[in-house]
């Protein structure tokens, strides 16, 4: 009897464990699909079937003939979506079969929540706990960096980043990294570049440790981030109740034509804008930092760090009035996909964001330059290409080619901007 008793409590907890494990996302059959948009009438069937159901994740919205676009469907779904195909004559090719096979094949490059800072690398994805933790040990070997904790996210988390400064007259760079969560290769590429920053004898890596200074937050959406570790994998938002619905995409929330263009203002949806202009505490706390630091820490630099696409973007997202330093900042953004070319042969794009990619409203980029008047202001979407069939699964091996093109492109662009006089005292040209 009393054996019985123990199996039973020993079984009981071992149905709880195997509960919480279950209650992941999972996306087994879940399709990706690459359509090729060439009539009005499918501009117009994508966007209704976007409206009503969410049984179709979008990568970005139908906006126009002549654009190509990937949507994820759910399995239930692959025999409507077919037959929408065939009856709007819609080209268009299946990238992959099973999201979920990616995800599986993921975990077995992911550190586990346990590892020590030590043990960080870059062959592996690792958890934010162990990101903090590297960080913390950074700050404790190298005497010019300094860790920097702001409150707080909505689940009362802080956003740690680093500042690196070894003469207070440099100007200074910011590096804003996962702000979307399920970007991985984001917080792994930027931590990839301040260790360079910290241990590389190359002279034009120490070039830029030496004269410029650094702040390098690795995961501005800590929420989001843990969210994709231990609820779901494709999750992009911060973790934020609105009605039955969570999460503000932060890289909407700013002020700069917030919930214009490219947001939405529907919670339940992936490009969420927030409930008000910086209505959310990661926003509130960024923008705060900025705010205080931009004038006396001489910002003039900002890369927001993305994934995918291979892109190299400027501002506007949000009009295609072009910006005042428009010609300088594309004559830095060639040499970023250059200096990227020469590393592994990629090829990036660049161009204003509105026209590289689609329109969207209030991101932190256009908010930093149009409000901060900083100048040089970047967004990157790293690997892999347009077509990806991994989106933002890029394999762990791809993470240090990735991190080293990305730290290519910000040596070649610090070098370009300096030769346009960017660095010198009264040389931000945004008064131009
Ligand atoms: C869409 O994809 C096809 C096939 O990859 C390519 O040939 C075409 O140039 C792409 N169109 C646009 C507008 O990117
Ligand atoms: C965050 O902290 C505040 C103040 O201590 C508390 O009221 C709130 O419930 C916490 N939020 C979460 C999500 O834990
Ligand atoms: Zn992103």
């Amino acid at each position: 009897m009393r054996s019985y008793f123990v199996f039973c409590l020993l079984f009981s907890a071992f149905m709880v464990n195997a509960a919480q494990v279950s209650n992941l996302a999972r996306y087994d059959h879940f399709r990706l699909y690459r359509l090729f948009i060439e009539t009005e009438s499918q501009v117009k069937m994508l966007q209704q079937l976007e409206d009503i159901s969410d049984s179709y994740s979008f990568m970005g919205h139908a906006r126009q003939v002549n654009q190509n676009l990937t949507i994820m469907v759910a399995p239930h779904k692959i025999a409507e979506i077919t037959e929408l195909m065939e009856r709007f004559e819609l080209q268009g090719t299946v990238l992959l079969h099973s999201m979920q096979e990616l995800i599986d094949k993921e975990q077995f490059t992911i550190k586990p929540k346990t590892t020590p800072p030590a043990e960080f690398n870059w062959q592996y994805y690792h958890h934010l706990t162990t990101i903090n933790q590297w960080l913390q040990l950074q700050v404790n070997t190298y005497p010019h960096l300094e860790l920097i904790q702001l409150d707080g996210s909505y689940e009362n988390q802080s956003l740690i980043g680093v500042k690196l400064a070894k003469n207070p007259d440099n100007f200074a760079v910011f590096l804003e990294c996962g702000i979307h969560a399920r970007e991985w290769i984001s917080p792994a590429s930027c931590t990839f570049v301040l260790n360079e920053l910290l241990t590389s004898t190359r002279p034009d890596v120490r070039n830029l440790a030496d004269n410029f200074n650094w702040f390098i937050f690795p995961v501005v959406n800590p929420d989001g981030y843990r969210y994709t570790f231990e609820g779901d994998r494709l999750w992009r938002k911060n973790t934020r109740p609105y009605g039955l619905c969570r999460g503000v995409d932060l890289n909407r929330n700013f002020a700069s034509d917030w919930n214009g263009q490219g947001a939405s203002s529907d919670p339940c949806r992936y490009d969420f804008a927030g409930g008000s202009e910086a209505s959310e505490p990661e926003t509130q706390a960024l923008a705060k930092f900025l705010r205080a630091n931009v004038a006396e820490q001489r910002i003039r630099t900002y890369f927001s760090i993305h994934s995918f696409s291979q892109l190299v973007m400027f501002p506007y997202g949000y009009t295609t009035e072009r910006a005042p330093n428009y010609n300088d900042l594309v004559a830095i953004g060639k040499e970023g996909i250059k200096a990227i070319e020469n590393t592994h042969g990629m090829q990036y794009v660049s161009g204003a964001m509105i026209e590289t990619i689609y329109p969207s409203s209030g991101d932190s980029v256009d908010w930093v330059y149009s409000a901060l008047d900083i100048p040089i202001a970047y967004t990157f979407e790293l690997r892999g290409p347009p077509d990806s069939t991994n989106m933002f699964l890029l394999p762990a091996n791809e993470i240090i080619p990735t991190a080293e093109e990305l730290l290519a492109a910000i040596v070649a662009m610090l070098d370009a901007a300096k030769r346009l006089g960017y660095y010198s005292t009264g040389g931000n040209k945004m008064e131009l």
